[in-house]
């Protein structure tokens, strides 16, 4: 035994155990050594609460403790809790609400919720929210974990209980009939988790599996906590792969000696510059060809932010990994940085893309990556002739996706000698192919897989470790795992890009007339997405109310700040805020009543997108006009919900206190994938019992995306979700999709989901007809697992199965479908704040969210509620507190969780879904996209709800207070 180890002996999970740990091993590290997967890592320093364990029945961050001294004590893991096959009642009622989406979060979130109902059986809200408030959800909202806890105390109280209910209610012809049911008025200032409301049209076709709350495909293995995220298998000989990040924001790489960090017995590669073939490439995962600028390299001779790449190692160990950076000596040149992408613009300016091998850029001399402008109609003669012109200037902050699994990937060598890459992506058939010229080898010799993932928002949709990962496999041969820190994250990853937005608009007799945005793209150090994010701002920033004279000018601009990337908003969040912001200043400039203003403007269906053909995302788009839109209910909804205009009178009489109420909404619209460009594929496969496998590239992020698409597929084929295995995703097995984003996966996959369906649905007629003589195949009707003639005959799908493998005309019925849309069909929606603003001290309390959205026909509610009551907490933090902070030189002065703020479950407001469902007559079951536009609207509604309790409007975000407390100044 090494003197540097010891043995402890302890209990888990009712079993005694000793182990053998390192005298700094955490106990985190020590039980994940020992098999543990469902205590997950995600800050090391107990911010985030991911890995909390029962500690003597009490919860314990596990990653705070030594492992020593957890000798003689009574551990219990996720992995305990259940009893074989049975889940345990808080298990049973998490999966039941929803109340989780990724579910990396989710073991801490159990065993949290075991140790109070251990302890207060009955708990109040307040408590339920104060005992989560230690754990860090990032995908929910917390709006179903919460209301699993109650659910979860009520089964182990003994009480019956209803299945989880969805409010379903006939959306009236005319909306000033609209009555919601009594709890969505929230008249007793709760914030009880209300389910979600689905408002139908009378004429909308009735659906059997799609609309239905079905439980997520995946829950029983993430409540159990099964190892299925990236870093959770250990390989035979693999080694732990960590990465030397540069300290400095601007530099030039003089000399790396890397001689004594080679020498240390246990490193079997150290990488830097000088090892690896210089070949530029952008890390975006987007589809071919990759937008520029082509401006990265796997290591480089300068670094440009802090946290960039300078040198990987691979060693046994991961200490020794750490060890052996420690030991790398980088000599740097120091450069001037620039952290303002307005400087960054100016002459003399240091140049941060000054070499000449880069590709792409517009003007490297002033730091400007790309120059966009696209123009409708004539706006400078509509400006001239314009009754009224308003401008305003708006300033959004950079935000970091804080997903709570890290960035982790594990590659090695096959038994064929094929490169496998397991790797927490949204983009595995991106990464493949992106990977390929970097490493040397050709697509076919590199397999890419994709577990389930702990979360990605957009920063998994980007090439991040799997370049370096694969590098040391090839150095080394042997398998490596690498995964970033909570600090790599912030520093080293990628994060939403800043923007300053300017608005001229033009209105003639209360109507927009013409619209003028120029914005500035701070892209950070590198110009991954820096194209496509700003025109996807642009664009929607400029339809939303749609001028027919409208005109788009935008600088892309390099900072000495860590890279920005794709991020759930995608820029429509940002450049939808400064419109919305304007547009009410403007209302109340002209004392125009702003919902009517806002109505009177807003894009209508049947309305050409103007800008649609001129500003595709990063290349030509496609003409395309408005086919569906609830706006106008979703409206309707919220003001009648949150009971607007009476609020708005009442906060006009305000005593003198310091405490002062306010109320604001916003309007917004968002795409369903990028027309003409996205596309994916699935293949159905019918087995011998009548089930099917589902197989698609498309990749759940914990958004329910793997549900959706069978119940897509369930509903054609007349079966139960159970009957389909999905499978997703695996370069080698799946079919292609472009990945998870672009809020293209329930419209742009389901549809070839549903497209597979149709293929399956032909097969299986043709057989029954042929089994049972009938020469009509397309009269057989598909009907609760079976085909059914109309005689009244029947086969059940598993005799139609049996006879096609093994009996006549013997064939697999199977079926790959491929779909792509030219055109992107905007949900729609409105978005309610309610806050309480302390003029003293300038803090904003937000007490209700509400979103009613009009996402066309709802695949799953409960699904779907959790997107947009997890956007909105993301929204949240946009708008109000979180914000990465840099000093002058380029150094992040907040790089953890616990400094960066995110909201708790303690913290939260109300937060309440309306959907208004419309019949999309492009997307699958009439479906439109709901996963990012709960991202757009919370903003601009919580700065009208500042105007509306202070008066002053608010120009730059995040709404500190003391940004707050300035403006009221
Ligand atoms: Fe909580 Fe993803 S479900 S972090």
């Amino acid at each position: 035994m090494r003197n540097d180890l010891a043995t402890i002996t302890l209990t888990i999970n009712n079993e005694e155990k000793r182990l053998i740990v390192r005298p700094k091993h955490s106990l985190l590290d020590a039980l994940r050594d020992e098999g543990y997967a469902s205590v997950k890592r995600g800050c090391d320093v107990g911010d985030c609460g991911i890995c909390t364990v029962l500690f003597d029945g009490y919860p314990l961050r596990s990653c705070l403790m030594r492992a020593v001294d957890a000798e003689g004590h009574a551990i219990v893991t996720l992995e305990g809790l259940s009893d074989g096959h049975r889940l345990h009642s808080i298990q049973q009622a998490f999966t039941e609400t929803g109340g989780f989406q990724c579910g990396f979060c989710t073991p801490g979130m159990i065993l949290t919720t075991k140790a109070l109902l251990d302890r207060s059986p009955d708990p109040s809200e307040d408590e339920i929210r104060e005992a989560l408030g230690g754990v860090i959800c990032r995908c929910t909202g917390y709006v179903r974990v919460v209301e699993a806890v109650q659910r979860a105390a009520a089964m182990l109280r003994g009480e019956s209980l209803e299945p989880t209910v969805v409010l379903e209610q006939i959306l009236p012809e005319d909306t000033a009939d609209l009555k919601l049911p009594e709890g969505f008025y929230r008249r007793d200032g709760s914030r009880t988790p209300l389910p979600p409301l689905v408002l139908t049209p009378v004429n909308m076709e009735r659906t059997q599996v799609v609309g239905k709350p079905e439980v997520k495909v995946d829950a029983g293995k993430l409540v159990r906590g099964r190892p299925v995220y990236t870093d959770d298998v250990r390989l035979d000989g693999m080694l732990y792969g960590e990465l030397l990040t540069s300290p400095h924001a601007h530099a030039r790489v003089v000399s790396i000696d890397a001689s004594q960090a080679r020498e240390l017995t246990g490193v079997h590669a150290v990488l830097t510059h000088e090892d690896i073939p210089r070949i530029k490439y952008a890390s975006g995962g987007q589809s071919y060809p990759q937008p520029p600028p082509f401006d990265q390299v796997c290591l480089d001779n300068k670094v440009r932010h802090e946290g960039d790449r300078v040198a990987v190692v691979a060693a046994e160990t991961r200490e020794l990994a750490r060890k052996a950076l420690r030991m790398i000596q980088v000599e740097y040149e120091m450069l001037p940085a620039v952290v303002d992408p307005e400087e960054a613009m100016q002459d003399g300016a240091p140049g941060i893309h000054d070499e000449p091998d880069t590709d792409g850029i517009y003007d490297a001399e002033h730091n400007i990556v790309h120059h966009i402008e696209a123009e409708v109609g004539d706006v400078e003669a509509a400006f001239a002739t314009a009754e009224h012109i308003f401008e305003g200037e708006y300033r959004t902050p950079k935000q970091q996706h804080a997903h709570l699994e890290p960035h982790a990937c594990i590659t090695y060598w096959d038994e064929d000698d094929r490169l496998v890459i397991r790797t927490s992506t949204q983009v595995p058939f991106h990464v493949r192919r992106m990977v390929a010229p970097l490493i040397g080898l050709p697509v076919k010799r590199i397999r890419v897989i994709k577990p389930r993932i702990g979360g990605g928002f957009g920063n998994k949709q980007e090439m991040i470790l799997e370049d370096l990962c694969a590098h040391l496999t090839l150095a080394t041969g042997r398998p490596v795992c690498m995964e970033y820190t909570r600090k790599q994250e912030f520093t080293s990853s990628r994060s939403r890009h800043p923007q300053i937005i300017r608005y001229k608009i033009a209105v003639n007799d209360g109507k927009i007339e013409a619209a003028d945005l120029y914005l500035i793209g701070d892209t950070g150090a590198y110009g991954t997405h820096g194209l496509t994010v700003q025109m996807v701002g642009g664009f929607k920033g400029l339809t939303l109310y749609n001028p027919p004279n409208a005109r788009f000018i935008c600088d892309v601009v390099y900072t000495n700040t860590p890279p920005c990337g794709a991020f759930r908003g995608y820029g429509s969040m940002q450049c939808q805020y400064g419109i919305e912001v304007l547009v009410e200043e403007i209302a109340e400039h002209l004392g125009l009543d702003v919902v009517t203003f806002k109505g009177d403007n807003w894009i209508k269906v049947g309305e050409p997108m103007y800008l649609a053909k001129q500003m595709g995302e990063g290349r030509e788009g496609y003409e395309q006009a408005l086919e569906t839109s609830g706006l106008e209910q979703c409206v309707a909804a919220g003001l009648e919900a949150t009971d607007y205009y009476a609020k708005r009178q009442a906060n006009r009489q305000q005593g003198d206190g310091s405490l002062r109420r306010g109320i604001g909404m916003s309007v917004m619209m968002h795409g369903s994938g990028i027309a003409g460009l996205d596309m994916a594929a699935a293949t159905l496969k019918m087995n011998d019992d009548g089930s099917f496998n589902l197989l698609v590239g498309a990749t759940d992020l914990g958004t329910g995306s793997d549900t959706i698409l069978a119940q897509i597929a369930a509903e054609e084929l007349s079966i139960p979700v159970e009957d389909l295995i999905v499978y997703s995703s695996d370069t080698d097995f799946t079919p292609f999709d472009k990945g998870g984003y672009a809020s293209s996966t329930t419209y742009i996959s389901g549809g070839a989901v549903r497209k597979a369906a149709l293929k399956i649905k032909d097969q299986i007629r043709k057989h029954a007809a042929m089994m049972l003589e009938i020469d009509e195949p397309e009269s057989l009707v598909l009907q609760d697992r079976k085909v059914v003639a109309l005689d009244g005959r029947s086969l059940t799908l598993a005799e139609v199965a049996l006879s096609s493998l093994h009996q006549q005309n013997q064939h697999q019925i199977m079926a790959t479908a491929s779909h792509l849309s030219y055109v992107s069909p905007p949900p729609m929606a409105s978005q309610f704040a309610e806050v309480v603003v302390d003029i003293e001290t300038g803090q904003v309390t937000v007490e209700r969210l509400l979103m009613a959205v009009d996402c066309g026909r709802v695949i799953n509610p409960i699904t779907a509620a959790g997107q947009v009551e997890g956007g909105m907490a993301q929204a949240l933090g946009f708008a109000h507190c979180e914000e990465m902070v840099f000093d002058s030189e380029g150094h992040l002065i907040n790089p953890r969780l616990g400094q960066y703020r995110i909201y708790m479950a303690n913290e939260m407001p109300a937060i309440d879904v309306i959907f208004v469902q419309t019949d999309e007559p492009t997307g699958p079951f009439g479906a439109k996209s709901v996963a990012e536009i709960c991202m757009d609207g919370v903003a601009p509604a919580l700065v009208s709800a500042v105007h509306d309790a202070t008066g002053v409007w608010i120009r730059e975000l995040p709404l500190t207070p003391e940004r707050v407390w300035r403006a009221l100044q």
